[in-house]
């Protein structure tokens, strides 16, 4: 062994230590990925209706006030768990009727009360928004948010 570290030495420790750690990087990635649509929020629970309902969501603009699991504006209150909170693992149908009641009453004009607009849906369209945030209560975000009210 060398003194002390020759340039081949040094350089040799560089590209494998690059090497390796990108190995490692492109590893987790993977797995990360594969742990998301696998395990997370299986693909197989991706229907039609809840496509569509993302892209409600997304024309709509939804996140500019809300956010969907931490992710979003913080002005409105958190929605990946909105499903829960109307009661939709113990009864669908009454959570469905719970949301289109509440998108077809806003705003609510109450004095104090920060106003959500009114979008002029239509039943199909929040049928699959509907269809939308029932999906997403189901991703497993290990936890979070840690209480229900979001
Ligand atoms: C301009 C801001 C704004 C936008 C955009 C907006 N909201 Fe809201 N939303 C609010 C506010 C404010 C509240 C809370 C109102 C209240 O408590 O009276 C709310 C509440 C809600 C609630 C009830 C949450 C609960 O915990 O009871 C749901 C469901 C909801 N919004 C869905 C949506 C959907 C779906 C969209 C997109 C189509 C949307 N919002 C877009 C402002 C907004």
């Amino acid at each position: 062994m060398a003194e002390r570290l020759t340039k081949a030495a040094t350089r040799n420790i560089f590209y494998g230590g690059s090497a390796f750690f990108l190995a490692v990087f492109v590893a987790l990635t993977l797995h990360t990925h594969y742990y998301m649509t696998a395990t997370s929020a299986p693909n197989s629970a991706l229907s039609e209706s809840v496509i569509r309902g993302k892209e409600v969501w997304e024309r709509n603009s939804c996140i500019n006030c809300h956010s969907l699991l931490g992710e979003g504006a913080y002005f409105a209150p958190e929605l990946g768990n909105v499903w829960k909170r109307y009661g939709g693992d113990e009864d669908r149908e009454g959570a469905r009727a719970t949301f289109a009641a509440w998108m077809a009453s806003q705003p609510s004009g109450v004095p104090g009360r920060r106003q959500m607009p009114q979008f002029h849906l239509t039943e199909q369209e929040v049928n699959d928004l509907a269809d939308f945030l029932e999906f997403v209560s189901r991703i497993n975000t290990q936890g979070w948010p840690p209480n229900q009210s979001g």
